[in-house]
């Protein structure tokens, strides 16, 4: 099999109303040839293999990692001092690509969004081999009597695979961007409830589209990259603000909302998500945020005042009480500018009158919506739950939109 990586776009134009155009998301690389990576067989034994180690995987990490840094301690720099939280990211997706390897399209985009991710890592071509033997031995370790010389050449070849697409897809983008942006911290603005609006100016020009986000990583706690979506779309003065809400025990989160001054230095990673306009270019649009999730989608909605208000925008702000229902007014005062944009808060739970409901409850009284592009941002409950009660009311699963809960680059669509 062989792999074509497309060129990559051009960055985003400027916000023009004369002459609006769709900033491209990110580069995406696309498979030449139909057929899978690997046999039919060599992927039943990759499963297979898989069954039998994914109940020691928390222990395989452990060991995966120890050996990792023991033999290779050049790549210890490259992840966070304490990794407890997040350890199990790199093996749990090596873990999925697994499922994915009888679909090269959607293996081949994965892995074309991790490898241009990774750059923001410092990773390098030559460290692909190391992780690969390591990863392999700790294969080898945990399936005990299971592992075969058959399986050993299937991992391989499927790592190679992995490996070549992750490396081509960075270097491809290497020719276009820097890994990351250096950023000056302008403005932090506290707003209650734990929530601050964090504005940066990247060094060099920052392109991105509305309803991107961003991984950011502060100087507090190196190498611990969280992603961030800024609240507008793309500014002349290149500026991003984010709406940070500081979780209870959150380490970035509350560095950003209570440390950072004017002046601090942050870094950016490259823009990610597909949960831009162009995947709606000719439906009105249902959104669906609660809580700082509004970001991403007050972006859209400034995108599609700078494009012309030429959808109609049905926003719902979902909340547990009215205090956490965030950036109503905000967003009241944009739909008393723009005509086509309705605004809508359900609260689950506090009797107000009017707006005492679930969102699930709210949408399905103002659907049916099978003929909106649905754009939803908030947490993983409350984006799960409507995604559910909208696809039961006939909403096509591709015309729902919205980011992946938690390892960025997990997103495949
Ligand atoms: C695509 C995407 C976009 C995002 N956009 C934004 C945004 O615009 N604004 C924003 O404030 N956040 C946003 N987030 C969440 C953000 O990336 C961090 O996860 C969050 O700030 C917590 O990071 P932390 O380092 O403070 O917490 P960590 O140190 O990673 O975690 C500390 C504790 O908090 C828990 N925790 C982690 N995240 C959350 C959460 N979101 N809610 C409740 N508990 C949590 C963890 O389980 C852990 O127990 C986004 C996440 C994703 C995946
Ligand atoms: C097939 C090969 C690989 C796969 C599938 C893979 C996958 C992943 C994934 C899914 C994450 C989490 C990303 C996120 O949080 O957004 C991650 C993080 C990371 N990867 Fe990889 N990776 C691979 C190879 C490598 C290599 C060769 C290196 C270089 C040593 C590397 C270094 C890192 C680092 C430093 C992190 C951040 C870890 C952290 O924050 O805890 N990866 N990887």
């Amino acid at each position: 099999m062989r792999f074509r990586i497309r060129r990559p776009a051009d960055p985003p134009a400027p916000p023009s109303p004369e002459e609006p155009e769709p900033a491209p998301a990110e580069q995406d690389v696309e498979p030449e040839a139909a057929e899978p990576p690997l046999s039919a067989h060599e992927i039943e034994l990759i499963r297979a293999s898989v069954t039998v180690v994914e109940p020691l995987a928390a222990d395989m990490t452990v060991y995966f990692y120890a050996i990792l840094f023991a033999r290779h301690p050049e790549v210890r720099p490259l992840f966070p001092p304490g990794m407890d939280a997040q350890r199990g990211r790199l093996l749990r997706a090596l873990l999925r690509i697994v499922d994915m390897v009888d679909d090269p399209e959607n293996l081949v985009r994965f892995c074309g969004h991790l490898g241009r991710d990774h750059r923001k890592f410092g990773t390098l071509r030559d460290h692909f081999p190391a992780v690969g033997a390591c990863l392999l031995d700790s294969l080898a370790r945990y399936a005990g009597p299971a592992w075969t010389p058959d399986i050993a050449a299937a991992w391989t070849k499927a790592y190679g695979v992995v490996a070549d697409v992750m490396i081509g897809a960075a270097e491809e983008d290497a020719r276009t961007r820097p890994a990351v942006w250096p950023a000056t911290l302008v403005h932090r603005v506290p707003r209650g409830s734990g929530i601050a609006e964090v504005t940066v100016r990247p060094e060099v020009p920052y392109a991105y589209a509305a309803g991107q986000y961003v991984s950011v990583e502060t100087p507090w706690h190196p190498r611990q990259w969280r992603s961030y979506s800024p609240a507008h779309a793309p500014r002349e003065d290149g500026t991003l603000t984010f709406h940070v809400r500081a979780v209870p025990g959150g380490t970035v989160s509350t560095a950003l909302v209570h440390r950072a001054v004017p002046g601090d230095m942050v870094r950016l990673g490259a823009p990610m998500g597909d949960m831009v306009l162009d995947a709606a270019v000719h439906n009105d649009l249902l959104c669906v945020a609660g809580g700082t999730g509004l970001a991403p989608i007050r972006a859209l909605v400034e995108e599609v005042a700078r494009r012309g208000g030429r959808h109609q925008v049905n926003l719902f702000l979902g909340a547990r009480t009215g205090a956490e229902l965030y950036g109503v007014d905000d967003m009241l005062r944009m739909a008393q500018r723009h005509h086509w944009l309705t605004v809508r808060g359900a609260v689950s739970d506090e009797y107000i009158p009017g707006i005492r409901r679930s969102l699930p409850q709210v949408l399905a009284e103002y659907g049916p919506w099978y003929h909106h592009d649905v754009f939803l941002s908030g947490p993983a409950p409350m984006v799960t739950s409507a995604r559910q009660t909208l696809t039961l009311t006939g909403t096509a699963p591709d015309r729902i939109h919205h980011d992946p809960f938690d390892v960025s680059a997990l997103a495949t669509t």
